[in-house]
């Protein structure tokens, strides 16, 4: 067991929120056209789940890839205090500027946990509802 293969580790967490798909590059009709009740002026709320996977050599000494002492309070700390209960338009400060599609939310979360230092960030996946599901690789 010496080969130094990666391995992959996947964590699940979870957030509420509310947003609203609007941008102001568009007419509100142009607005109603795209994102449809998606735009409704006053947002609506979703159940976020967000998995978070880190990868690399196992530490021979530790046999883990991460420590999920280490990965829970960063993505606690980076994602979930900032994001959960929170209405993502105005106070998330990047989605002032993009519209809060998951599409930017998981970039964004992926941007917030790329500096992760004990192993490398791979993918961010967010299933927004239980249909629909967005990822990010990098
Ligand atoms: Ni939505």
């Amino acid at each position: 067991m010496s080969h130094p293969l990666k391995v992959t580790l996947t964590r699940r967490y979870r957030f509420a929120a509310s947003h609203r798909l609007h941008s102001r590059n568009f007419s509100d009709e142009r607005n109603r056209e795209l994102y449809g009740k998606c735009s409704n002026p006053h947002g609506h709320g979703h159940n976020y789940v967000v998995e978070v996977t880190v990868g690399g050599p196992v530490d021979p000494a530790t046999g883990m890839v991460a420590n999920l002492g280490e990965l829970d309070p960063f993505v606690q700390r980076e994602v979930i205090e900032a994001f959960d209960q929170r209405y993502l338009n105005e106070e998330v400060p990047e989605f002032r500027e993009a519209v809060p599609t998951t599409e930017n939310v998981c970039r964004e979360i992926y941007r917030r946990l790329k500096s992760f230092p004990s192993a490398r960030l791979e993918r961010v996946r967010i299933e927004e509802t239980s249909n629909n599901s967005f990822e990010y690789t990098s």
